[in-house]
Protein backbone atom coordinates (compact mmCIF):
# COMPACT_ATOMS: atom_id res chain seq x y z
CA UNK A 1 0.00 0.00 0.00
CA UNK A 2 1.00 3.41 -1.18
CA UNK A 3 2.39 5.54 1.73
CA UNK A 4 -0.74 8.25 0.97
CA UNK A 5 -3.71 5.46 1.11
CA UNK A 6 -2.40 4.13 4.28
CA UNK A 7 -2.70 7.78 6.02
CA UNK A 8 -5.97 8.52 4.32
CA UNK A 9 -7.26 5.30 5.41
CA UNK A 10 -6.32 6.20 9.23
CA UNK A 11 -8.03 9.79 8.75
CA UNK A 12 -10.71 7.70 7.58
CA UNK A 13 -11.21 6.30 10.99
CA UNK A 14 -10.45 9.19 12.89
CA UNK A 15 -12.27 11.92 11.52
CA UNK A 16 -16.02 12.20 12.64
CA UNK A 17 -18.75 10.99 10.63
CA UNK A 18 -20.30 14.07 9.69
CA UNK A 19 -17.53 15.89 8.62
CA UNK A 20 -16.69 16.07 4.99
CA UNK A 21 -13.25 15.84 4.17
CA UNK A 22 -11.62 18.18 1.28
CA UNK A 23 -10.23 15.07 -0.21
CA UNK A 24 -11.68 11.52 -1.65
CA UNK A 25 -8.65 9.70 -1.57
CA UNK A 26 -5.05 9.02 -0.75
CA UNK A 27 -4.15 10.69 -4.00
CA UNK A 28 -5.51 13.63 -3.33
CA UNK A 29 -4.52 13.96 0.33
CA UNK A 30 -1.31 13.69 -0.80
CA UNK A 31 -2.16 16.75 -3.16
CA UNK A 32 -3.56 18.31 -1.04
CA UNK A 33 -1.14 17.96 1.53
CA UNK A 34 1.37 19.44 -1.20
CA UNK A 35 -0.70 22.62 -1.69
CA UNK A 36 -1.01 23.48 1.59
CA UNK A 37 2.75 22.89 2.24
CA UNK A 38 3.64 25.57 -0.55
CA UNK A 39 0.65 27.59 0.51
CA UNK A 40 2.51 27.51 4.27
CA UNK A 41 6.10 28.11 2.44
CA UNK A 42 4.66 31.03 0.25
CA UNK A 43 3.12 32.61 3.75
CA UNK A 44 5.85 31.93 5.59
CA UNK A 45 8.61 33.49 3.35
CA UNK A 46 6.30 36.42 2.70
CA UNK A 47 6.12 37.01 6.41
CA UNK A 48 10.24 36.76 6.90
CA UNK A 49 10.77 39.36 3.98
CA UNK A 50 8.11 41.59 5.78
CA UNK A 51 9.89 41.22 9.39
CA UNK A 52 13.38 41.39 7.72
CA UNK A 53 11.99 45.05 5.82
CA UNK A 54 10.35 46.63 8.76
CA UNK A 55 13.63 45.08 10.90
CA UNK A 56 15.91 47.42 8.01
CA UNK A 57 13.55 50.29 8.06
CA UNK A 58 13.59 50.36 11.84
CA UNK A 59 17.73 50.05 11.47
CA UNK A 60 17.83 52.67 8.76
CA UNK A 61 17.11 55.63 11.28
CA UNK A 62 13.62 56.19 8.95
CA UNK A 63 11.58 56.97 12.49
CA UNK A 64 7.96 56.13 12.65
CA UNK A 65 6.80 59.56 11.27
CA UNK A 66 8.11 59.43 8.18
CA UNK A 67 8.00 55.71 7.65
CA UNK A 68 5.35 56.89 5.18
CA UNK A 69 7.32 59.61 3.38
CA UNK A 70 6.89 58.48 -0.42
CA UNK A 71 7.66 60.33 -3.99
CA UNK A 72 3.74 59.72 -4.42
CA UNK A 73 2.54 61.44 -1.79
CA UNK A 74 5.08 64.65 -1.87
CA UNK A 75 2.35 67.51 -2.73
CA UNK A 76 3.36 69.84 -5.02
CA UNK A 77 2.09 73.52 -5.02
CA UNK A 78 4.83 75.23 -7.41
CA UNK A 79 7.21 74.57 -9.97
CA UNK A 80 10.38 74.27 -7.39
CA UNK A 81 9.15 71.45 -5.09
CA UNK A 82 7.87 69.75 -8.55
CA UNK A 83 11.49 70.22 -9.83
CA UNK A 84 13.07 68.75 -6.06
CA UNK A 85 10.59 66.00 -6.75
CA UNK A 86 11.91 65.29 -10.25
CA UNK A 87 15.53 65.58 -9.35
CA UNK A 88 15.02 62.89 -5.81
CA UNK A 89 13.77 60.48 -8.57
CA UNK A 90 16.10 60.82 -10.85
CA UNK A 91 18.78 60.82 -8.14
CA UNK A 92 17.07 57.20 -7.21
CA UNK A 93 17.36 56.27 -10.44
CA UNK A 94 20.70 57.27 -11.21
CA UNK A 95 21.83 55.68 -7.52
CA UNK A 96 20.56 51.64 -8.97
CA UNK A 97 22.82 52.68 -12.34
CA UNK A 98 25.74 52.63 -9.82
CA UNK A 99 26.71 56.04 -9.98
CA UNK A 100 28.74 57.88 -7.35
CA UNK A 101 26.48 61.08 -7.08
CA UNK A 102 26.21 62.46 -3.63
CA UNK A 103 23.42 64.97 -2.68
CA UNK A 104 22.71 68.03 -0.91
CA UNK A 105 18.94 69.11 0.23
CA UNK A 106 19.38 72.30 2.03
CA UNK A 107 16.78 74.94 2.96
CA UNK A 108 14.04 76.30 5.06
CA UNK A 109 12.83 73.64 7.51
CA UNK A 110 9.77 72.01 7.00
CA UNK A 111 9.84 71.73 3.36
CA UNK A 112 10.01 68.18 3.15
CA UNK A 113 13.78 67.57 2.70
CA UNK A 114 13.73 64.86 5.14
CA UNK A 115 10.50 63.96 3.06
CA UNK A 116 12.37 63.18 -0.04
CA UNK A 117 15.45 61.31 1.78
CA UNK A 118 13.45 58.65 3.30
CA UNK A 119 11.33 58.25 -0.29
CA UNK A 120 14.78 57.43 -1.60
CA UNK A 121 15.85 55.65 1.25
CA UNK A 122 12.99 53.60 1.10
CA UNK A 123 12.75 52.61 -2.45
CA UNK A 124 16.31 51.56 -1.97
CA UNK A 125 15.18 49.60 0.89
CA UNK A 126 13.07 47.03 -0.97
CA UNK A 127 15.69 46.95 -3.66
CA UNK A 128 17.78 45.45 -0.61
CA UNK A 129 20.21 48.03 -0.49
CA UNK A 130 21.33 49.07 2.82
CA UNK A 131 20.53 53.08 3.82
CA UNK A 132 21.33 54.80 7.20
CA UNK A 133 19.88 57.96 7.80
CA UNK A 134 21.00 59.72 11.07
CA UNK A 135 21.61 63.36 12.40
CA UNK A 136 25.08 64.88 13.17
CA UNK A 137 24.66 64.66 17.07
CA UNK A 138 23.56 60.86 16.44
CA UNK A 139 27.23 60.55 15.00
CA UNK A 140 28.60 62.49 17.67
CA UNK A 141 26.72 60.30 20.80
CA UNK A 142 27.65 57.49 19.13
CA UNK A 143 31.29 58.03 18.41
CA UNK A 144 31.32 59.21 22.54
CA UNK A 145 30.25 56.20 23.04
CA UNK A 146 32.69 54.24 21.97
CA UNK A 147 34.94 56.34 24.22
CA UNK A 148 33.76 54.29 26.69
CA UNK A 149 35.67 51.29 27.79
CA UNK A 150 32.83 48.67 27.81
CA UNK A 151 31.91 49.17 24.41
CA UNK A 152 34.07 47.06 21.90
CA UNK A 153 32.80 48.90 18.87
CA UNK A 154 35.83 51.29 18.43
CA UNK A 155 35.63 54.90 16.51
CA UNK A 156 37.59 52.76 13.77
CA UNK A 157 35.05 50.44 13.18
CA UNK A 158 32.35 52.89 13.60
CA UNK A 159 33.95 55.01 10.97
CA UNK A 160 33.83 51.37 9.10
CA UNK A 161 30.88 50.73 9.23
CA UNK A 162 29.34 53.98 8.47
CA UNK A 163 31.61 54.00 5.19
CA UNK A 164 30.11 50.39 4.41
CA UNK A 165 26.24 51.97 4.53
CA UNK A 166 24.94 52.12 0.49
CA UNK A 167 23.79 55.33 0.74
CA UNK A 168 24.06 57.26 4.19
CA UNK A 169 22.61 60.41 4.78
CA UNK A 170 23.75 62.62 7.50
CA UNK A 171 20.48 65.22 8.87
CA UNK A 172 20.85 68.25 10.63
CA UNK A 173 24.04 69.73 9.68
CA UNK A 174 24.88 73.08 10.93
CA UNK A 175 22.19 72.75 13.59
CA UNK A 176 24.42 72.67 16.57
CA UNK A 177 27.22 75.28 17.61
CA UNK A 178 30.20 74.47 15.25
CA UNK A 179 32.59 72.20 16.50
CA UNK A 180 35.66 71.83 15.47
CA UNK A 181 35.85 67.70 16.14
CA UNK A 182 32.42 67.60 14.36
CA UNK A 183 33.73 68.90 11.27
CA UNK A 184 36.95 66.07 11.55
CA UNK A 185 34.26 63.62 12.00
CA UNK A 186 31.96 64.56 8.77
CA UNK A 187 35.10 65.18 6.99
CA UNK A 188 36.87 61.38 7.88
CA UNK A 189 32.98 59.66 7.07
CA UNK A 190 33.04 61.49 3.68
CA UNK A 191 36.68 60.78 2.65
CA UNK A 192 36.27 57.11 3.42
CA UNK A 193 32.93 56.67 1.81
CA UNK A 194 33.88 58.61 -1.22
CA UNK A 195 37.54 55.99 -0.86
CA UNK A 196 35.30 53.13 -0.77
CA UNK A 197 33.14 55.21 -3.63
CA UNK A 198 30.12 55.44 -1.80
CA UNK A 199 27.82 58.55 -2.17
CA UNK A 200 26.79 60.66 0.70
CA UNK A 201 23.21 62.57 1.36
CA UNK A 202 23.26 65.96 3.64
CA UNK A 203 20.59 67.70 4.99
CA UNK A 204 20.69 71.16 6.02
CA UNK A 205 19.34 74.27 6.88
CA UNK A 206 22.73 76.19 6.21
CA UNK A 207 23.11 78.04 2.54
CA UNK A 208 26.42 77.69 0.23
CA UNK A 209 28.20 79.65 1.99
CA UNK A 210 27.54 78.58 5.82
CA UNK A 211 27.84 75.27 4.56
CA UNK A 212 31.19 75.97 2.61
CA UNK A 213 32.52 77.83 5.85
CA UNK A 214 31.05 74.70 8.01
CA UNK A 215 32.58 71.66 6.26
CA UNK A 216 35.24 73.18 4.55
CA UNK A 217 36.45 72.96 0.81
CA UNK A 218 37.57 69.42 1.02
CA UNK A 219 34.43 67.94 1.79
CA UNK A 220 32.40 69.98 -0.66
CA UNK A 221 34.23 69.14 -3.59
CA UNK A 222 33.76 65.08 -2.91
CA UNK A 223 30.09 66.08 -2.63
CA UNK A 224 30.62 67.34 -6.41
CA UNK A 225 31.90 64.28 -7.72
CA UNK A 226 29.80 62.85 -10.72
CA UNK A 227 26.08 64.12 -11.02
CA UNK A 228 26.21 65.15 -7.37
CA UNK A 229 22.89 67.32 -7.23
CA UNK A 230 22.12 70.22 -4.67
CA UNK A 231 18.51 71.15 -4.51
CA UNK A 232 17.34 74.44 -2.59
CA UNK A 233 14.36 73.55 -0.80
CA UNK A 234 13.18 77.67 -0.80
CA UNK A 235 9.54 77.76 0.22
CA UNK A 236 7.01 77.82 3.14
CA UNK A 237 7.29 75.21 5.64
CA UNK A 238 4.70 72.29 5.05
CA UNK A 239 3.65 71.81 8.81
CA UNK A 240 1.06 74.23 8.46
CA UNK A 241 -1.33 71.82 6.53
CA UNK A 242 -0.54 69.27 9.27
CA UNK A 243 -2.84 69.18 12.28
N1 LIG B 1 5.38 68.76 -0.31
C1 LIG B 1 5.00 67.97 0.71
N2 LIG B 1 3.99 67.10 0.58
C2 LIG B 1 3.59 66.32 1.60
N3 LIG B 1 4.15 66.34 2.81
C3 LIG B 1 5.17 67.18 3.02
C4 LIG B 1 5.66 68.04 1.99
N4 LIG B 1 6.68 68.76 2.49
C5 LIG B 1 6.82 68.37 3.77
N5 LIG B 1 5.91 67.43 4.09
C6 LIG B 1 5.72 66.83 5.41
O1 LIG B 1 5.92 67.83 6.37
C7 LIG B 1 6.64 67.36 7.50
C8 LIG B 1 7.94 68.13 7.63
O2 LIG B 1 8.76 67.85 6.50
P1 LIG B 1 10.29 67.42 6.62
O3 LIG B 1 10.59 66.49 5.50
O4 LIG B 1 10.59 66.97 7.99
O5 LIG B 1 10.99 68.82 6.37
P2 LIG B 1 12.52 69.25 6.54
O6 LIG B 1 13.34 68.02 6.67
O7 LIG B 1 12.79 70.03 5.29
O8 LIG B 1 12.57 70.11 7.75
C9 LIG B 1 6.85 65.88 7.25
O9 LIG B 1 5.82 65.18 7.90
C10 LIG B 1 6.71 65.73 5.73
O10 LIG B 1 6.21 64.46 5.37
MG1 LIG C 1 14.65 67.81 8.46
Amino acid sequence: MKKHDYFFNRLKKIIPQHIKPKFGTGLELLKWNQEQGKLNSTKIIKKNYEIKFKKTVMQSGIHELYKDCSFDNYQLENERQKKALSMAKRYLKEFNQNSLASFIFSGKPGTGKNHLATAIGMNLILNGKSFLLITVADIMSNIKETFSFKNSLHEKNLLYNFSNIDLLVIDEIGIQIESRYEKIVINQIIDRRSSSKRPTGMLSNLDYISLNHLLGERVMDRMRIGNSIWVRFDWESYRKHIK
